[in-house]
């Protein structure tokens, strides 16, 4: 298996595909998305933008949907829900089709949404992703970090580190680009102090403005959900 890490969308080759995306958006996306998933929602589909959002929501019945929209780390107005994990429990989310756009990881996984096997990867869920590729055995696979805004987001990248030094206590893997191999030293470096490194990182300082520290812990959980967010038709995903 040889895999290769991007720190953000734009970074991914335009030419080219692997056999597996992993798309990690630790502050908060894909720990939202993992723990929906988690509380028992049908389904989540991602989009881009908020226009796209509208439409394809518009062709299910609004009362077996959600609509969730984050732009900048705060909740857009009028929409039913923000991407605090907090937000996705059992009692809001249970048999809900939940409509999804944010700033940066909803993007990240239209990205990759033609790729054969897509997953969503954060900490909380770590070690249902190493499972998911021990037993899949890709020959390639691509990590695909959302970032902030087009830049290099720590909470991202260690989470890809995390993955390769799980990954790598089950099986010989090969290092695709050097990317790779500095978010396994990232995380070797820091696996100790995850949340003090979330709350360092540039995102967590904004979480924080935001009064979303508590968001922080969660995302920092290591394994606390198991839960494996696959794409089962392009931009939707489901429990795996
Ligand atoms: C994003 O997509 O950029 C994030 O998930 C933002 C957030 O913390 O809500």
């Amino acid at each position: 298996m040889k895999i290769f890490v991007y720190h953000t969308p734009a970074l991914v080759p335009a030419v080219g595909n692997p056999d597996c995306a992993i798309a990690i958006d630790v502050l908060r996306a894909t720990t939202s998305i993992a723990t929906a998933l988690a509380s028992g929602a049908e389904a989540i589909e991602v989009f881009a933008d908020l226009e796209a959002l509208e439409q394809a929501s518009a062709q299910y019945p609004a009362e077996l949907t959600l609509k969730a929209a984050e732009r900048g780390g705060s909740k857009v107005s009028g929409y039913d829900l923000g991407n605090s994990p907090f937000e996705y429990s059992e009692e809001v989310v249970k048999g809900k089709r939940i409509f999804m756009t944010t700033t940066n990881g909803t993007r990240a996984l239209q990205r990759v949404k033609d790729v054969p096997h897509v997953v969503a990867g954060a900490l909380v869920n770590l070690q249902s992703v190493v499972n998911f590729l021990h037993d899949l055995d890709p020959a390639v696979v691509w990590i695909v970090c959302a970032g902030w805004e087009g830049n290099f987001a720590l909470e991202d990248t260690v989470c890809a580190g995390a993955i390769l030094a799980h990954l790598q206590k089950l099986r010989n893997l090969a290092f695709g680009n050097d990317e790779a191999i500095a978010a396994l030293a990232l995380y070797q470096q820091s696996h100790n102090q995850l949340e003090e490194l979330l709350r360092y990182a540039s995102h967590g300082q904004r979480l924080a403005r935001l009064g979303a520290t508590a968001d922080l812990t969660y995302c920092a959980g290591l394994n606390s959900l198991y839960v494996l967010p696959k794409q089962s038709a392009p931009g939707v995903l489901t429990a795996g």
